[in-house]
Protein backbone atom coordinates (compact mmCIF):
# COMPACT_ATOMS: atom_id res chain seq x y z
CA UNK A 1 0.00 0.00 0.00
CA UNK A 2 1.46 3.57 -0.99
CA UNK A 3 1.96 5.90 2.00
CA UNK A 4 0.25 9.07 1.60
CA UNK A 5 1.90 12.16 3.19
CA UNK A 6 0.29 13.98 5.98
CA UNK A 7 -0.60 17.84 5.28
CA UNK A 8 2.09 18.27 2.64
CA UNK A 9 1.10 21.61 1.58
CA UNK A 10 1.27 22.68 5.20
CA UNK A 11 5.01 20.87 5.58
CA UNK A 12 6.18 22.69 2.23
CA UNK A 13 4.68 26.22 3.42
CA UNK A 14 6.69 25.89 7.20
CA UNK A 15 9.87 24.39 5.63
CA UNK A 16 9.58 27.56 3.17
CA UNK A 17 12.72 25.75 1.61
CA UNK A 18 15.16 28.05 -0.96
CA UNK A 19 17.98 27.83 -3.53
CA UNK A 20 21.12 26.20 -2.36
CA UNK A 21 19.71 24.91 1.32
CA UNK A 22 19.75 21.47 3.01
CA UNK A 23 17.09 19.99 4.69
CA UNK A 24 17.30 16.84 6.64
CA UNK A 25 13.68 14.73 6.26
CA UNK A 26 14.41 12.38 9.33
CA UNK A 27 11.72 10.09 8.73
CA UNK A 28 12.41 9.72 5.24
CA UNK A 29 9.82 6.16 4.60
CA UNK A 30 7.91 6.25 1.33
CA UNK A 31 9.91 9.71 0.26
CA UNK A 32 6.56 11.71 -0.27
CA UNK A 33 8.20 14.93 1.98
CA UNK A 34 11.26 14.19 0.24
CA UNK A 35 9.77 14.52 -3.19
CA UNK A 36 7.88 17.12 -2.85
CA UNK A 37 10.55 19.43 -0.69
CA UNK A 38 13.17 19.00 -3.88
CA UNK A 39 10.23 20.10 -6.56
CA UNK A 40 9.54 23.14 -4.34
CA UNK A 41 13.00 24.71 -4.12
CA UNK A 42 16.19 23.51 -5.99
CA UNK A 43 17.42 22.54 -2.61
CA UNK A 44 19.69 19.17 -1.47
CA UNK A 45 17.83 16.60 1.14
CA UNK A 46 19.37 14.63 3.16
CA UNK A 47 16.76 11.23 3.80
CA UNK A 48 17.21 9.51 7.06
CA UNK A 49 15.43 6.04 8.20
CA UNK A 50 16.16 3.33 10.24
CA UNK A 51 14.74 1.04 8.40
CA UNK A 52 16.66 -0.62 5.45
CA UNK A 53 13.64 -1.40 3.67
CA UNK A 54 13.14 2.47 2.40
CA UNK A 55 16.47 1.83 0.07
CA UNK A 56 15.20 1.28 -3.26
CA UNK A 57 12.86 4.53 -3.00
CA UNK A 58 15.78 6.46 -1.67
CA UNK A 59 17.67 4.69 -5.01
CA UNK A 60 14.44 5.99 -7.33
CA UNK A 61 14.92 9.87 -5.55
CA UNK A 62 19.03 9.76 -6.23
CA UNK A 63 18.45 9.39 -10.16
CA UNK A 64 15.56 11.69 -9.88
CA UNK A 65 17.33 14.47 -8.82
CA UNK A 66 20.59 13.71 -8.83
CA UNK A 67 23.43 15.46 -6.39
CA UNK A 68 20.71 16.91 -4.52
CA UNK A 69 19.55 13.87 -2.29
CA UNK A 70 20.75 11.24 -0.26
CA UNK A 71 19.65 8.11 2.58
CA UNK A 72 21.17 7.94 5.64
CA UNK A 73 20.31 4.87 7.30
CA UNK A 74 20.03 5.84 10.97
CA UNK A 75 17.44 6.64 13.81
CA UNK A 76 17.03 10.39 13.98
CA UNK A 77 18.00 10.82 17.36
CA UNK A 78 21.57 10.65 15.66
CA UNK A 79 21.21 13.37 13.08
CA UNK A 80 23.89 15.39 14.66
CA UNK A 81 26.48 12.45 14.62
CA UNK A 82 26.69 11.59 11.23
CA UNK A 83 28.97 14.28 9.97
CA UNK A 84 26.36 16.71 8.55
CA UNK A 85 27.02 20.00 7.98
CA UNK A 86 24.83 22.67 9.61
CA UNK A 87 21.22 22.69 7.88
CA UNK A 88 18.47 24.86 7.27
CA UNK A 89 15.48 22.82 8.03
CA UNK A 90 14.99 19.50 9.67
CA UNK A 91 11.13 17.67 9.35
CA UNK A 92 10.56 14.68 11.69
CA UNK A 93 6.91 12.26 10.60
CA UNK A 94 6.39 10.54 13.55
CA UNK A 95 5.41 7.14 13.58
CA UNK A 96 5.47 3.87 10.72
CA UNK A 97 4.48 3.91 7.47
CA UNK A 98 1.99 1.87 5.63
CA UNK A 99 4.44 -0.13 4.06
CA UNK A 100 5.95 -1.47 7.65
CA UNK A 101 2.08 -1.72 8.55
CA UNK A 102 0.85 -3.88 5.66
CA UNK A 103 4.15 -6.52 5.41
CA UNK A 104 2.62 -9.03 7.58
CA UNK A 105 6.62 -10.44 8.49
CA UNK A 106 7.21 -7.06 10.54
CA UNK A 107 4.62 -8.05 12.81
CA UNK A 108 3.35 -4.56 13.37
CA UNK A 109 -0.47 -5.18 12.61
CA UNK A 110 -2.90 -7.84 14.52
CA UNK A 111 -5.30 -8.11 11.35
CA UNK A 112 -2.33 -9.85 9.56
CA UNK A 113 -0.41 -13.23 10.90
CA UNK A 114 3.21 -12.73 11.21
CA UNK A 115 5.84 -12.92 13.88
CA UNK A 116 5.89 -10.64 16.94
CA UNK A 117 8.43 -8.65 15.65
CA UNK A 118 7.71 -4.63 15.41
CA UNK A 119 11.19 -3.42 15.43
CA UNK A 120 10.98 -0.63 12.68
CA UNK A 121 15.16 -1.23 12.12
CA UNK A 122 14.64 -4.94 11.56
CA UNK A 123 17.14 -5.98 13.85
CA UNK A 124 19.46 -5.55 17.24
CA UNK A 125 16.85 -4.66 20.15
CA UNK A 126 13.89 -6.61 21.65
CA UNK A 127 11.39 -7.62 19.98
CA UNK A 128 7.41 -7.05 21.00
CA UNK A 129 7.36 -10.71 21.65
CA UNK A 130 10.36 -10.33 23.99
CA UNK A 131 8.20 -7.63 25.77
CA UNK A 132 5.02 -9.83 26.15
CA UNK A 133 7.34 -12.98 27.59
CA UNK A 134 9.56 -10.91 29.83
CA UNK A 135 8.26 -7.68 30.75
CA UNK A 136 6.46 -8.13 34.50
CA UNK A 137 3.06 -7.77 34.85
CA UNK A 138 3.37 -4.45 36.57
CA UNK A 139 5.87 -3.12 33.66
CA UNK A 140 3.21 -4.49 30.45
CA UNK A 141 0.49 -2.30 33.03
CA UNK A 142 2.71 0.63 32.54
CA UNK A 143 3.44 0.45 29.26
CA UNK A 144 -0.20 -0.30 27.95
CA UNK A 145 -1.36 2.46 30.68
CA UNK A 146 0.99 5.31 29.49
CA UNK A 147 1.50 4.28 25.32
CA UNK A 148 -1.52 3.00 24.52
CA UNK A 149 -3.91 4.50 27.23
CA UNK A 150 -5.82 1.60 27.43
CA UNK A 151 -8.45 1.23 30.43
CA UNK A 152 -7.99 -2.36 31.06
CA UNK A 153 -4.11 -2.48 31.41
CA UNK A 154 -3.57 -3.95 34.41
CA UNK A 155 -5.95 -6.93 33.24
CA UNK A 156 -4.45 -7.02 29.87
CA UNK A 157 -1.27 -7.54 31.14
CA UNK A 158 -2.05 -10.05 33.91
CA UNK A 159 -3.99 -12.22 30.59
CA UNK A 160 -1.11 -11.93 29.18
CA UNK A 161 1.21 -13.45 31.74
CA UNK A 162 -0.82 -15.97 32.55
CA UNK A 163 -1.72 -16.72 28.86
CA UNK A 164 2.54 -16.74 28.09
CA UNK A 165 2.40 -19.46 31.46
CA UNK A 166 0.50 -21.96 29.61
CA UNK A 167 1.94 -21.31 26.27
CA UNK A 168 4.52 -19.63 24.38
CA UNK A 169 3.09 -16.58 22.33
CA UNK A 170 4.64 -16.61 19.21
CA UNK A 171 2.61 -14.80 16.37
CA UNK A 172 0.93 -11.49 16.13
CA UNK A 173 -2.56 -13.53 16.08
CA UNK A 174 -1.57 -15.26 19.31
CA UNK A 175 -1.52 -12.16 20.91
CA UNK A 176 -4.30 -10.77 19.27
CA UNK A 177 -6.65 -14.13 20.33
CA UNK A 178 -5.25 -13.32 23.86
CA UNK A 179 -6.28 -9.55 23.58
CA UNK A 180 -9.54 -10.33 22.06
CA UNK A 181 -10.75 -13.12 24.86
CA UNK A 182 -8.59 -10.54 27.49
CA UNK A 183 -11.13 -7.31 26.45
CA UNK A 184 -13.85 -9.06 24.34
CA UNK A 185 -15.19 -7.40 20.96
CA UNK A 186 -16.86 -4.07 21.84
CA UNK A 187 -17.30 -0.90 19.67
CA UNK A 188 -15.59 -0.75 16.06
CA UNK A 189 -11.98 -0.93 17.39
CA UNK A 190 -10.25 -4.01 17.62
CA UNK A 191 -9.80 -5.02 21.20
CA UNK A 192 -5.92 -5.50 20.16
CA UNK A 193 -5.87 -1.55 18.84
CA UNK A 194 -4.25 0.01 21.54
CA UNK A 195 -2.01 -2.65 22.89
CA UNK A 196 -0.07 -3.35 19.69
CA UNK A 197 0.52 0.43 19.83
CA UNK A 198 1.50 0.31 22.92
CA UNK A 199 4.01 -2.61 22.51
CA UNK A 200 5.25 -0.68 19.20
CA UNK A 201 5.62 2.49 20.73
CA UNK A 202 7.86 0.26 23.33
CA UNK A 203 9.79 -1.67 20.85
CA UNK A 204 11.17 1.19 18.92
CA UNK A 205 11.45 3.68 21.82
CA UNK A 206 9.19 5.78 20.09
CA UNK A 207 8.78 8.06 22.38
CA UNK A 208 13.08 8.99 23.43
CA UNK A 209 13.91 8.69 19.95
CA UNK A 210 11.27 11.43 19.34
CA UNK A 211 12.86 13.43 22.76
CA UNK A 212 16.36 13.16 21.59
CA UNK A 213 15.70 13.60 17.90
CA UNK A 214 14.04 17.47 18.90
CA UNK A 215 17.32 17.82 20.83
CA UNK A 216 19.88 16.56 18.35
CA UNK A 217 17.78 19.19 15.53
CA UNK A 218 18.43 21.58 17.89
CA UNK A 219 22.37 21.25 17.84
CA UNK A 220 21.96 20.71 14.08
CA UNK A 221 20.17 23.71 13.00
CA UNK A 222 21.32 26.68 11.53
CA UNK A 223 20.05 30.01 13.09
CA UNK A 224 16.71 30.72 11.49
CA UNK A 225 16.39 27.13 10.53
CA UNK A 226 13.15 25.30 10.61
CA UNK A 227 12.19 22.82 12.61
CA UNK A 228 8.64 21.37 11.42
CA UNK A 229 7.42 18.28 13.44
CA UNK A 230 3.91 15.99 12.93
CA UNK A 231 2.81 13.47 15.23
CA UNK A 232 -0.10 10.81 15.42
CA UNK A 233 -0.43 10.48 19.27
CA UNK A 234 -1.67 12.89 22.26
CA UNK A 235 1.79 11.62 24.11
CA UNK A 236 4.10 12.93 21.21
CA UNK A 237 2.51 15.81 20.78
CA UNK A 238 3.08 16.83 24.17
CA UNK A 239 6.06 16.55 23.75
CA UNK A 240 7.06 18.19 20.97
CA UNK A 241 4.82 21.26 22.63
CA UNK A 242 6.89 21.31 26.24
CA UNK A 243 10.52 21.00 24.27
CA UNK A 244 9.40 23.48 21.95
CA UNK A 245 7.67 26.12 24.84
CA UNK A 246 10.76 25.66 27.07
CA UNK A 247 13.29 26.08 24.25
CA UNK A 248 11.37 29.06 23.63
CA UNK A 249 11.47 30.26 27.14
CA UNK A 250 7.84 30.12 27.53
CA UNK A 251 7.97 27.57 30.32
CA UNK A 252 11.30 26.75 32.85
CA UNK A 253 11.98 23.10 33.24
CA UNK A 254 14.52 20.49 32.71
CA UNK A 255 18.25 21.19 32.71
CA UNK A 256 18.00 24.67 31.49
CA UNK A 257 20.84 26.25 33.32
CA UNK A 258 24.28 25.33 33.05
CA UNK A 259 25.67 25.38 36.20
CA UNK A 260 28.00 28.60 35.99
CA UNK A 261 25.01 30.65 34.95
CA UNK A 262 22.84 29.06 37.68
CA UNK A 263 20.66 32.04 37.88
CA UNK A 264 20.72 33.23 34.49
CA UNK A 265 19.05 30.72 31.79
CA UNK A 266 20.35 30.92 28.69
CA UNK A 267 18.57 32.64 25.97
CA UNK A 268 15.74 30.99 24.36
CA UNK A 269 17.44 28.38 21.39
CA UNK A 270 13.69 28.72 18.99
CA UNK A 271 11.03 31.06 18.55
CA UNK A 272 7.90 30.49 17.94
CA UNK A 273 5.44 31.30 15.22
CA UNK A 274 2.44 33.12 15.79
CA UNK A 275 0.26 29.64 14.69
CA UNK A 276 3.00 27.10 16.09
CA UNK A 277 0.19 24.32 15.72
CA UNK A 278 -1.75 23.25 12.48
CA UNK A 279 -4.18 20.15 12.10
CA UNK A 280 -5.06 18.73 8.85
CA UNK A 281 -7.63 20.25 6.18
CA UNK A 282 -11.49 18.98 6.22
CA UNK A 283 -10.97 17.51 2.90
CA UNK A 284 -7.84 15.78 3.35
CA UNK A 285 -9.31 13.94 6.82
CA UNK A 286 -12.15 13.00 4.11
CA UNK A 287 -9.51 11.25 1.86
CA UNK A 288 -7.02 10.48 4.06
CA UNK A 289 -8.36 9.17 7.94
CA UNK A 290 -5.04 8.43 9.00
CA UNK A 291 -4.19 11.70 8.96
CA UNK A 292 -7.36 12.81 11.50
CA UNK A 293 -5.13 12.94 14.65
CA UNK A 294 -1.94 14.35 12.98
CA UNK A 295 -0.77 17.83 14.48
CA UNK A 296 2.19 19.78 12.77
CA UNK A 297 4.48 22.20 15.33
CA UNK A 298 6.73 24.57 13.88
CA UNK A 299 9.72 26.39 15.43
CA UNK A 300 12.55 28.42 14.04
CA UNK A 301 16.11 27.90 15.72
CA UNK A 302 17.85 31.03 17.11
CA UNK A 303 21.70 31.62 16.84
CA UNK A 304 21.87 30.85 20.88
CA UNK A 305 23.36 27.51 21.93
CA UNK A 306 21.24 24.23 22.01
CA UNK A 307 20.08 23.65 25.70
CA UNK A 308 21.80 20.87 27.38
CA UNK A 309 19.56 17.83 27.08
CA UNK A 310 17.21 16.36 29.91
CA UNK A 311 14.86 13.12 29.43
CA UNK A 312 12.98 13.94 32.67
CA UNK A 313 10.60 15.10 29.76
CA UNK A 314 9.54 11.28 29.18
CA UNK A 315 6.84 9.05 31.14
CA UNK A 316 8.32 7.04 33.92
CA UNK A 317 8.14 3.32 32.36
CA UNK A 318 10.48 0.91 31.88
CA UNK A 319 12.94 1.24 29.66
CA UNK A 320 14.05 -0.92 26.33
CA UNK A 321 17.26 -1.08 27.70
CA UNK A 322 15.88 -2.26 30.97
CA UNK A 323 14.50 -5.11 29.38
CA UNK A 324 17.12 -6.05 26.66
CA UNK A 325 19.59 -6.08 29.91
CA UNK A 326 17.34 -8.67 30.95
CA UNK A 327 17.63 -11.27 27.74
C1 LIG B 1 5.17 8.05 8.83
S1 LIG B 1 6.53 7.39 7.95
C2 LIG B 1 7.17 8.77 7.06
C3 LIG B 1 6.52 8.98 5.74
C4 LIG B 1 7.17 10.05 4.90
N1 LIG B 1 7.01 11.38 5.47
C5 LIG B 1 6.61 10.04 3.49
O1 LIG B 1 6.11 11.08 3.04
O2 LIG B 1 6.69 9.01 2.82
C6 LIG B 1 7.71 7.24 9.21
C7 LIG B 1 9.05 6.67 8.78
O3 LIG B 1 9.98 7.06 9.76
C8 LIG B 1 10.79 5.99 10.11
N2 LIG B 1 11.16 6.22 11.52
C9 LIG B 1 10.36 6.20 12.60
N3 LIG B 1 11.06 6.50 13.69
C10 LIG B 1 12.34 6.72 13.29
C11 LIG B 1 13.52 7.09 13.96
N4 LIG B 1 13.54 7.27 15.27
N5 LIG B 1 14.64 7.27 13.23
C12 LIG B 1 14.64 7.10 11.88
N6 LIG B 1 13.54 6.73 11.19
C13 LIG B 1 12.40 6.55 11.90
C14 LIG B 1 9.95 4.76 9.92
O4 LIG B 1 10.79 3.65 9.67
C15 LIG B 1 9.10 5.15 8.72
O5 LIG B 1 9.70 4.72 7.52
Amino acid sequence: MKHYPVMLPEILDALAMRAGEICVDGTFGNGGYSQAIMESADCTVIGLDRDPNVAPRAGELSDQFAGRFRLIQTPFSKMDEVGLEPVDAVVLDIGVSSMQLDEAERGFSFMREGPLDMRMAQGGGPTARDAVLHLSAAELTRVFQVYGEEKRARHVANCIVSARDQGDIITTTDLADILEKALGRRGKTHPATRSFQALRIFVNDELGELYRGLCAAERLLKPDGRLVVVTFHSLEDRIVKTFFRRRAGEVQGGSRYVPEVANEGPSASFTLPRRSVTKPSKSEIEENARSRSAKMRVAIRTGAEAFIADDRLLPDVVSLSELEARL
